[in-house]
């Protein structure tokens, strides 16, 4: 077991300076941590993401120069102190300071006297004197990167400013119950659950929202597949496609199984499923959620665009296609997506999801529909890939989504934050029988 803040640090330099996601390191860290402990890793880990870009704009005028490339380590570190300092009122300055110092390597304790002169004079600086430094751009204002800031001004002229806002907001832990083996009001009446506060959502029946992070694996039923763990906006998928038993439905980048699985609970377990997915090291997870919650599917392994490779012929009622995108709706769950992301993964992503969708459409039965969907909020990914497909495809006709409000251009946009959901993008089409 290590302390906290030793394994923030590690969870930072891998993310930031070896590039890797998050997702992918913090699972690890928090085996690693004491129980107790694991709030506080969570904070310090998301918070200095969030925030980096503020962090850094806070750090800049109190130092004499730029760190060297090799002491980028010691730029987390500042950035793990101040985050403290700023962000962490429930942090005494005395153990903020301490505490960083304390987590110099050995070959590094030449810095001993820099961490410790820049976190106590951060100390002693104002509110004000800090605001003025935030406020030296947008970038560090609302921590995101510029050419980030930029489209969304351009894709959201009302609307930017609140999506930076969501994006740095904590968001809810969501569930959606398995009307297979319970329901949603016997859940929420039980102790352990009224304990945390839930609240039911108007835009699925089977959503419980809680304000903040449990583990789930606790919580009642978690074992037996009571329920999973899914924000609202991703419930609309299945809840605008309404399968029905005895139908077939292609779910084309199905893992780790969010979507397959609500598909199949409202088809009373009784649809004809093929969940594609590229990443085999992903598809253990999407067997182990349709297990653990009592589902079936029929999973392979394959490329959506290349259905050669693994379609049997046989047309499909309906096909999701939650397509490989930017994720820049989920920035508020995965905060290194800002960082990670530059504009020329927008335009090969863009490619992507058009040759996927254009060698989908053909495995659709007349009269059948296609959900196209994203987590991201950028145009480019939603609304104009799915005008151009619209316009290219002479038997695709545009249905509306009425659980969704418009966004006047195809498809329903849903921003972060609003009704306390992801960020996400639907566009349901019909072939023309
Ligand atoms: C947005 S995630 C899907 C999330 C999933 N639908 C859910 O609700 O849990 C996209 C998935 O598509 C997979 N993927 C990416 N490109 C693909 C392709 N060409 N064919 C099939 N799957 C692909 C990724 O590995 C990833 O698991």
């Amino acid at each position: 077991m290590s302390n906290a803040r030793t394994l923030a640090l590690t969870g930072l330099k891998a993310v930031l300076l070896e590039g890797r996601s998050l997702s992918a390191v913090q699972p690890a860290l928090m085996q690693q941590c004491p129980a107790a402990d694991r709030p506080l890793l969570h904070n310090l880990l998301l918070g200095v993401l969030r925030w980096k870009a503020s962090l850094h704009a806070l750090l800049m005028p109190l130092l004499k120069k730029p760190l060297k490339a090799k002491d980028q380590d010691l730029v987390l570190l500042l950035y793990l102190g101040l985050y403290q300092l700023h962000y962490m009122d429930a942090v005494p300055a005395h153990a903020a300071v301490n505490e960083t110092v304390r987590l110099l390597p050995q070959k590094k304790r030449w810095a001993r006297g820099l961490i410790n002169a820049v976190l106590r004079n951060f100390a002693r600086t104002d509110r004000a004197t800090r605001q003025q430094w935030l406020g030296c751009c947008a970038s560090a204002c609302y921590s995101h990167p510029q050419w980030l800031i930029d489209r969304l001004q351009q894709d959201w002229p009302e609307q930017w400013q609140a999506i930076l806002n969501a994006n740095n907001a904590n968001p809810p832990l969501t569930l959606r119950i398995n009307p297979l083996k319970t329901d949603r009001d016997s859940y929420m009446a039980l102790p352990e659950i009224q304990a945390l506060a839930p609240q039911p959502h108007p835009l699925s029946d089977q959503a419980i929202v809680l304000k903040s992070a449990v583990d789930v694996r606790r919580l009642p039923g978690f074992d037996a597949g009571w329920f999973s763990v899914q924000d609202v906006a991703a419930q609309q998928a299945a809840l605008i496609l309404q399968p029905r038993p005895g139908e077939r439905i292609l779910d084309a980048c199905a893992a780790p199984g969010g979507k397959t699985t609500h598909l199949q609970e409202l088809a009373q377990n009784q649809a004809h499923i093929i969940a594609l997915e590229k990443d085999g090291a992903r598809i253990n997870r999407l067997q182990e959620n349709l297990h653990r919650l009592g589902l079936h599917a029929q999973v392979r392994q394959g490329d959506a665009s290349t259905p050669d490779q693994w379609w049997d012929g046989e047309p499909f009622d309906h096909i999701l296609l939650d397509a490989p995108c930017s994720a820049t709706g989920i920035i508020r769950r995965h905060p290194d997506i800002k960082w990670h992301r530059t504009p020329e993964d927008i335009a090969a992503l863009t490619t992507t999801q058009r040759a996927i969708v254009q060698a989908l459409w053909p495995l659709l039965k007349p009269g059948g529909t296609l959900l196209y969907a994203t987590c991201s909020v950028l145009a480019a990914e939603n609304q104009q890939q799915m005008a151009t497909f619209l316009e290219s495809t002479a038997d695709a006709q545009q249905l509306p989504i009425e659980r969704l409000p418009p966004c006047g251009a195809p498809g329903s946009q849903i921003l972060p934050g609003q009704q306390q959901m992801d960020g996400f993008y639907y566009c349901h089409v019909r072939k023309r029988p």
